[in-house]
């Protein structure tokens, strides 16, 4: 058996017969030799082209000093992707302690081997290692061009967005600039300061600094191709094209450190949490617990006790409906939403509307698609027992000013919910600062796995919650006369729980914290506003949702087509969006609507991608 021995500096890459490659035991093929077979094995793979994938380097660890595969200082911590776990972590005191509660993790070595000999003959190294190179290096090794060309002074430029990167002064010049984004007026180069159809959507670059999500004393070089190479999925071909994903609204795309966190843990932690006396229920234990705190740092929450794992926004929503709106809302009480709210914040409150004889008001929308607070402002009334709305509109991309929303409700003695789906990707969400009651998110996009949420609550008012879902996990005890529950948070957390998910979306927020949320918020305002400028002038089309603060979404429809003629027509060209009624058929029908096509943008895409699109969209114009 070949196995990968961490060399002294197991997080830098170490080519064959170089320092630190693994030695290669007598009767065993060369590592070069190796590399060339598995080169030739995933030319074969459909959408990847021999001469791409001739020469990947053979590294003994794939994650370079600095990126989110490596651990602190680039040593590697084992965990890809992870800080270290140090010590007793928050939660972990939930019975029965595991024995070996303070992790060993900082002392396994890498995982990048299998400790099986495979039983196809193959050496281990050649066939574990390609694959995870064919993502990292997928530009370069698969001959697969990133949207923007290389600027000149890209071997000079870190190969990963966390190397050397931050900090550093922009080389300057124009092909520099539409590579590496910097804060500092990256779209100067591209954007006409009054584009024709420039009115409603206020680009003005002072507006911009008004942002609050925006705002911020960064001024870093932003290298968005560097950051591409973190995500192997972007490197994928639809209908012979790189792939555009212009869908994040709907999910987003993972980084290669949630991929390999994931593998890890069940690789070597994998085990039911918080009931065993076993080493692997401690690490597990550990891991889960320490993916609470980091969403308990992400959001600002004072404590992890307020965090609660669910499936995801919906399921979130849905357990504050069930549990607190049952018991403080009655006949008569009013449950207040906006006109933008997405389904899962409207039919769980409908549900309790129709069990308890409530009633649903709405805030209405201006024409740009923003709330009107003094609509709101009389909507309040003390039969007002919650008021629930979003952060970021997933149909129009408005930023609702919900901290103003939150103060008016605890002025009228209501409780007030914010549904942050498709904020916390977007900008620097802090629960506190808003005074949120309650606050939810999906993992899934936030660059973490599906089928794990957030429900944030106030300590008081998670304790005063009854449980809504009954079993193991959330009990103190149990007769059968009577059952004692957990605290919060684990009295809501019924069963066994998408335990190693949890610990992907610690993984997803780490790297998104490493990136730099401001930094993120900064760069995607500046892409908005770039497509922004170029679809709207398009014959034909019409922009849905201009409010003056938005974030990632351009709702549109165009003349003479249906949406999903539009959704194919791109498709067709490698772009996804999604054209529909995006689970927000109100809001839409609020515009005359039922359907729009959406592209929706995270800090993956460039404004190459955005050409790609526009030519689509100015194509289609055309012809009718
Ligand atoms: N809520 C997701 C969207 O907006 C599914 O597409």
């Amino acid at each position: 058996m070949t196995t990968l021995t961490p060399t002294s500096n197991p997080a830098a890459g170490s080519p064959a017969g170089l320092p630190g490659a693994p030695s290669v035991p007598p009767g065993l093929p060369d590592p070069a030799a190796l590399a060339r077979l598995a080169g030739a094995f995933f030319s074969a793979l459909p959408g990847t082209s021999p001469a791409a994938v001739q020469s990947p380097p053979l590294v003994n660890n794939p994650a370079p000093p600095g990126s989110p595969v490596a651990g602190p200082g680039g040593t590697g911590t084992g965990v890809p992707g992870a800080a270290i776990p140090q010590g007793h972590v928050p939660g972990a005191n939930l019975l029965p302690a595991a024995p070996t509660h303070v992790l060993s993790l900082p002392n396994r070595a890498p995982s990048l081997a299998p400790t099986a000999a495979a039983q196809n003959g193959l050496p281990d190294t050649a066939v574990t290692v390609a694959p995870a190179l064919e993502s990292r290096f997928g530009g370069q090794a698969l001959g697969v061009p990133h949207a923007a060309a290389p600027s000149p002074h890209a071997s000079a430029a870190p190969a990963y967005y966390f190397l050397e990167g931050a900090g550093r002064a922009p080389h300057g010049g124009a092909a520099e600039l539409r590579e590496i984004a910097t804060f500092g007026d990256p779209l100067a180069l591209h954007l006409p300061r009054q584009g024709p159809g420039a009115q409603g959507y206020g680009q003005d670059r002072a507006g911009k600094e008004a942002l609050p999500w925006a705002a911020s004393s960064a001024r870093v070089p932003f290298d968005v191709n560097a950051i591409r190479r973190d995500f192997p999925i972007l490197q994928e071909r639809v209908n012979g094209r790189q792939l555009v994903w212009f869908d994040n609204a709907a999910t987003t795309h993972k980084p290669q450190s949630v991929i390999d966190r994931l593998a890890y843990f069940y690789a070597h932690e994998n085990s039911n949490i918080h009931r065993a006396a076993h080493a692997l229920a401690g690490r597990a234990t550990d891991a889960y617990e320490a993916a609470r705190s980091k969403v308990q740092r992400f959001i600002g929450a004072a404590s992890p006790e307020e965090i609660v794992f669910v499936r995801g926004t919906t399921e979130a929503i849905n357990l504050i409906a069930k549990t607190w709106g049952a018991k403080h809302v009655g006949e008569g009480d009013e449950i207040v939403v906006s006109h933008l709210e997405h389904h899962a914040n409207i039919v769980p409150w409908q549900q309790l509307a129709a069990q308890t004889g409530a009633r649903l008001r709405v805030i209405p929308v201006d024409d740009s698609g923003q709330v009107l607070l003094d609509e709101y402002r009389k909507l309040l009334n003390d039969r007002t027992r919650i008021v629930s709305v979003t952060q970021v509109s997933n149909a129009l991309g408005t930023v609702v000013p919900v901290a103003e929303i939150v103060e008016m409700a605890h002025r009228a003695g209501a409780c007030a919910l914010v549904d942050g789906a498709q904020s916390v990707s977007h900008m620097r969400v802090d629960v506190q600062a808003i005074d949120a009651d309650f606050f939810v998110f999906s993992g899934h996009k936030v660059f973490g796995p599906t089928g794990i949420g957030v429900v944030y609550g106030k300590r008081a008012l998670l304790e005063d919650m009854p449980p809504w879902q009954g079993g193991g996990n959330m009990i103190a005890d149990v007769t059968f006369e009577r059952t004692v529950f957990q605290p919060p948070p684990n009295r809501f957390e019924a069963g066994t729980g998408n335990i190693a998910d949890a610990v992907g979306l610690g993984a997803a927020l780490d790297y998104v914290e490493r990136v730099g949320i401001e930094n993120i918020a900064r760069y995607e305002h500046d892409l908005l506003e770039y497509a922004t400028h170029l679809l709207q002038p398009i014959p034909g089309v019409r922009l849905v949702g201009t409010a003056r603060d938005k974030a990632s979404v351009l709702s549109f429809v165009l003349k003479g087509y249906e949406t999903e003629e539009v959704g194919q027509a791109l498709n067709e060209e490698g772009i996804a969006v999604r054209s529909g009624h995006h689970c927000a058929q109100p809001i839409l029908r609020r515009f005359g609507l039922e359907a729009t096509v959406r592209p929706s943008l995270a800090f993956y895409n460039t404004t190459e991608e955005v050409d790609r699109l526009i030519s689509v969209v100015r194509r289609l114009s055309g012809r009718r």
